[in-house]
């Protein structure tokens, strides 16, 4: 069974479909990026706990439900993760963050780690790692790998776009941690982009290309 969560609310698909167009400018695609990240950061975190604290309204006291306060963990994968990793921040800004700095090789397509910083409580808390593009998923499969080293044993990992060979990937290697996407497209092409696509997500966000 994979474990994989397909977040379709129509206004993920609206702004992905802007995402994807060629002609969409860095400026825009960058907004969108941080958008989305905020609609899927909805459907990730919908599992938080609760609990009641006492409040006062302006008419009378209840007991409210409050964030149990669990500790969370966003990690970006470098670069591109960081435009999912704003969103996420608006969300809950009191999270902490790691980063995992990766390339991927472009001839080998092998994840190439450049740096490393995550809190060192990292075992106490739910992690939700994030980068927008799961092609080979050798990136997040390296970074995954290397947060368990670090003590990492509760995770979630979060992307815009998956191909079909890298959630089959991911989830033979950590079939215990859930994928949540706003789509999973029909394949790889053979440099390992995500076909259709959305083009270079690091490029696109960052105007590099
Ligand atoms: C992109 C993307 C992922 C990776 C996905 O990063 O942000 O990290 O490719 O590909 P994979 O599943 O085949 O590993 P890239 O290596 O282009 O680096 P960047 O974020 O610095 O642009
Ligand atoms: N990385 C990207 O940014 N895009 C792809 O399609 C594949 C990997």
């Amino acid at each position: 069974m994979m474990n994989v969560t397909i977040v379709d609310h129509p206004l993920i698909q609206h702004k992905l479909t802007l995402m994807r167009r060629k002609e969409t400018p860095t400026s825009l695609f960058r907004r969108l990026v941080n958008e989305i990240a905020m609609l899927l950061g909805y459907e990730v975190m919908r599992d938080l706990e609760l609990t009641k604290r006492e409040i006062e309204t302006p008419l009378e006291a209840m007991k409210s439900p409050v964030l149990a306060g669990k500790k969370l963990c966003f990690v970006s994968i470098l670069r591109a993760g960081n435009g999912l990793l704003d969103g996420m921040l608006t969300l809950m800004p009191s999270a902490r963050v790691g980063h995992v700095g990766l390339y991927r090789d472009p001839t080998t397509l092998v994840a190439v780690e450049y740096y490393y910083k995550v809190p060192q409580d990292i075992g106490e808390r739910l992690v939700i790692v994030v980068d927008p593009m799961l092609a080979t998923a050798n990136s997040a499969i390296a970074a995954v790998d290397r947060l368990k080293q670090g003590g990492a044993n509760k995770l979630k990992f979060v992307c815009l776009l998956a191909a079909p060979e890298g959630v089959e990937a991911f989830t033979q290697a950590h079939p215990d941690v859930p994928i949540f996407t706003a789509a999973i497209d029909r394949e790889l092409n053979d440099h390992g982009y995500i076909l259709p696509g959305l083009g270079d997500a690091g490029d696109r966000i960052y105007g590099t290309r």
